[in-house]
C-alpha cells in the first residue's frame, strides 16, 4: 500500500533544490517534510480523471469539499464542525502570515515556541511584530511547556502561534497539557492560531484538535491541510477552521486582501479524495512511519553514537540530540553534509533551542534510511 517512490526529475524541492542549499550534491536528501511515498491510489484516481478533463479553469470549493474536511473531523479528530466555519486557504504558512496580519498591529507581541518550524518566526518578523519566545524545555529526552514563562508571556502578547503537533520536536500535546494553556489563555485574552497539519500522524492516543475544547472555541483559529498526511503538499490545498464569525471575517479580509479567493482544481479534487478515501492507506502509512522511527532509535543507541533520537509522538521528523558529539552547529552541518554526505535540517534553523540538533526526515524507504544510518556510522567512526 505505502510504495516508496524514485523523484528525480519531478522538480521536488527536497532533490533537486538539495545541491543548492547543502553545497554538495552527492548527499542523501533527508530534509524537506514530504514523503518519497506515492499519494494513495484514491487521490492519484482523483487528480487522473480531473486532469483527463482539458480545461483547468477557475474552480469553486464544491459542497463536496466542506463535507469531505467536516466529516475528516469528525471521524479522524472526532470534532464536530459546522459547514461556515470552514475557510478554504492556499497553505498553512499563508495562513499564519494572514492571522497574524488580522489579529495583531505592528509592534505587538506574537507567542512562539521554540525549536520550532522556521516559517513561525519570519511570519512574525517580516509583519513587523515581536516575537515572545516560550522556547520549550528538554528533559530526560521529552520536550515539555514552560507554564510559568507561558504565564509570564501571555500578558503580554496578543498572539499564540500554537504548533499541534509539533514540529521539530514531534511532541503531541496531551490534553491536559491543551488545557493548562487554554486556562491561562483565557485568563489573558490571549487568541490562539493552531497549526494543526501534523495532526493526523500520530503513533498512539489522539490528536486533540484545540477547536474542540469549548472554552477556547470562539478564541481560536485552527489551521490544516491533507498535505503531510497524503503526501500533497505541492498542490497548495489548505483550509482554516474558524469557528468564531467576528475572527473569521476578519481572516477571510485579510487572505481576500491578498488577492487569493479561487481554488486550485487539482488540490481540491486531492483533498476530497483522500478525505473521503484514505483512512485505510493512512493506518499503514503511520505503520510503515513508526517501523522507521524504530530503526533509526534502535540504530543510534546499540552502535554506541553521541546521538540520541528524540522519539516522536506525531510527524515523521526525527529530532536528533547531537550536543554529545561535541561540536559547533558549523562542524555539525559540515559533518553531517560533507562527512556523512547526509542532507538534514539544520537544527538552529529552528531557532537557538535547536543548537547542537539536526532534524531528520524519515519518510523514506528503508533503504534509504539503513544507508543514512550506515553512513553516518562510517563518518563517525572515521573520525574517532
Ligand atoms: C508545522 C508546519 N506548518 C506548516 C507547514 C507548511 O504548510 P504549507 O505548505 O501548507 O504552507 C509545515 C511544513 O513542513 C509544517 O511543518
Amino acid at each position: 500500500m505505502i510504495h516508496p517512490v524514485n523523484r528525480k526529475g519531478t522538480h521536488s524541492v527536497k532533490h533537486e533544490e538539495a545541491g543548492k542549499k547543502f553545497g554538495s550534491s552527492d548527499l542523501l536528501p533527508l530534509w524537506v517534510a514530504d514523503m518519497e511515498f506515492a499519494a494513495p491510489l484514491c487521490v492519484q484516481g482523483a487528480l487522473q480523471k480531473r486532469a483527463a478533463h482539458p480545461i483547468y479553469g477557475y474552480t469553486i470549493y464544491p459542497e463536496r469539499y466542506f463535507d469531505a474536511i467536516a466529516g475528516w473531523m469528525q471521524r479522524q479528530h472526532e470534532w464536530q464542525i459546522e459547514r461556515e466555519w470552514i475557510v478554504p486557504a492556499y497553505g498553512v504558512v499563508p495562513s499564519l502570515n494572514f492571522a497574524i496580519e488580522a489579529y495583531t498591529q505592528p509592534g505587538d507581541a506574537v507567542m512562539i515556541q521554540s525549536p520550532i518550524y522556521p516559517p513561525f518566526f519570519s511570519s512574525i518578523e517580516r509583519r513587523g511584530r515581536k516575537i515572545l519566545d516560550n522556547t520549550l524545555r528538554y528533559e530526560s529526552g521529552c520536550y515539555r511547556i514552560d507554564f510559568d514563562d507561558f504565564e509570564a508571556k501571555a500578558k503580554e502578547a496578543r498572539l499564540f502561534l500554537f504548533c499541534s503537533p509539533h514540529n521539530p520536536t514531534g511532541r503531541a500535546w496531551h490534553k491536559e497539557e491543551i488545557e493548562k494553556l487554554i486556562e491561562i489563555a483565557l485568563r489573558h485574552d490571549l487568541l490562539i492560531v493552531s497549526d494543526e497539519i501534523h495532526a493526523d500522524i500520530i503513533y498512539s492516543g489522539m490528536h486533540h484538535v484545540l477547536g474542540s475544547f469549548e472554552a477556547i472555541a470562539d478564541r481560536c483559529v485552527i489551521l490544516n491541510a491533507p498535505s503531510k498526511s497524503f503526501n500533497v503538499a505541492g498542490l497548495n490545498s489548505s483550509y482554516a477552521i474558524i469557528p468564531d464569525a467576528m475572527l473569521r471575517g476578519k481572516y477571510i479580509s485579510e487572505q481576500n486582501r491578498s488577492g487569493i479567493t479561487n481554488g486550485n482544481p487539482f488540490g481540491i479534487e486531492a483533498l476530497m479524495a483522500a478525505y473521503e478515501g484514505g483512512a485505510a492507506w493512512l493506518e499503514a502509512l503511520k505503520q510503515r512511519l513508526w517501523e522507521n522511527i524504530a530503526y533509526v532509535k534502535s540504530f543510534v543507541q546499540s552502535h554506541s553514537f553521541p546521538i540520541k533520537a528524540v522519539v516522536p509522538e506525531a510527524t515523521f521528523l526525527v529530532w536528533l540530540d547531537c550536543r554529545a558529539m561535541g561540536m559547533t552547529q558549523e562542524a555539525l552541518v559540515h559533518f553531517f553534509v560533507h562527512e556523512a554526505k547526509l542532507g538534514l535540517n539544520d537544527g538552529v534553523s529552528f531557532g537557538e533551542a535547536g543548537r547542537g540538533f539536526m532534524r531528520l526526515n524519515v519518510a523514506t524507504s528503508r533503504e534509504v534510511l539503513e544507508e543514512a544510518m550506515q553512513r553516518l556510522l562510517d563518518a563517525w567512526k572515521e573520525r574517532c
